[in-house]
């Protein structure tokens, strides 16, 4: 399964990778965390569902048999999901992204740190005990804006690539891939500048491979969520979710999950055939 996806990815066709042996990523991933603290202690959440809404939620799979987008809200999560599929269903999910300008939010203080994150996974909605994920995230200090590559494979904590630079207007493909419950694969490759970067993963916390989704997230450092910044408008476009039974779907079906925290709706989620397209509201 890998291999046929990282053959797209044309990581087999640029030939040799220094694979660097456990000890030394070790090294690195310590050293790396060295350099940012903040880094070392960040990771994604399942979606929050606003308990509120659950009613909604419920009426989301009859919706969704009518091909109609049932949208869900949650704290921490805006975007499409194809949910609640049975286990076994989900073996990849693919999404390509433009890195958007992000900035801080309207009446931010500059002083202070905004983020967002754009990523792909499979499972963490009907699924919430793993996911596995990989994305891109951004960080805003006043007009200063970091980007971080990562991988995670939840509960655990994330972990950052290294040997790949993304900046604004770079056009970012992700790919996440369950061999098994408990083994996987992430690439990432920024198309801009041809850097790839991908990492084997095994977790003793199986995946049910019941929901594949396209996310924008707030997510959480020393596990208090970061405050949001204005990430504009990011589009998933080539989100195909591959199922077991080798059939390819688009998120035609997703379900559309907004964000909203402190009672205010702050995303607007547009779901088609072939594009999940998330957009920051300013209040
Ligand atoms: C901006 O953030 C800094 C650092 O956290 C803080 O000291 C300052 O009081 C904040 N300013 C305003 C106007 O909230
Ligand atoms: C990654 O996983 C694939 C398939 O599971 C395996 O064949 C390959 O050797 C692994 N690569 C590394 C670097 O561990
Ligand atoms: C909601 O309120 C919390 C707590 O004051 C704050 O951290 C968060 O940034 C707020 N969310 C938005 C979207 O303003
Ligand atoms: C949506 O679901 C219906 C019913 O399962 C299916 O026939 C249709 O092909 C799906 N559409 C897409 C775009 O996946």
């Amino acid at each position: 399964m890998f291999f046929v996806a990282a053959f797209t990815f044309g990581l087999l066709a640029t030939g040799a990778f220094a694979i660097p042996s456990s000890a030394e990523r070790l090294q690195k991933r310590i050293e790396r965390r060295a350099s940012n603290s903040n880094r070392a202690h960040r990771s994604s959440q399942p979606a929050q569902r606003q308990s509120s809404l659950t009613a909604s939620v419920a009426t989301s799979n009859s919706l969704l048999s009518n091909a109609e987008h049932a949208t869900v809200y949650t704290t921490n999560w805006a975007g499409g999901a194809l949910i609640g599929s049975p286990a076994g269903t989900f073996k990849s999910v693919t999404g390509r992204f433009v890195v958007p300008k992000v900035s801080m939010p309207a009446n931010g203080n500059a002083s202070e740190t905004y983020y967002a994150s754009a990523w792909v996974g499979i499972d963490g909605y009907a699924c919430d005990t793993a996911i596995l994920q990989t994305g891109v995230d951004f960080e805003v200090i006043g007009t200063t804006v970091n980007h971080y590559v990562w991988y995670e494979w939840w509960p655990e904590l994330s972990s950052d690539f290294e040997g790949i630079t993304v900046k604004a207007g770079d056009t970012i493909d992700l790919l996440v891939t369950a061999s098994s419950t408990t083994t996987g694969a992430v690439v990432v490759k920024n198309l801009k500048n041809g850097n790839t970067v991908f990492q084997n993963l095994t977790s003793s916390d199986a995946l049910c491979e019941s929901d594949a989704e396209w996310i924008v997230e707030d997510f959480l450092i020393s596990k208090v969520r970061v405050p949001m910044a204005d990430f504009k408008t990011i589009t998933f476009t080539n989100p195909i979710a591959t199922q077991s039974n080798g059939a390819r779907v688009g998120p035609g079906n997703a379900t559309i999950i907004e964000m909203r925290q402190n009672g205010t709706v702050f995303t607007s989620t547009t779901v088609s055939s072939t594009s999940v397209s998330v957009k920051y509201l300013t209040s």
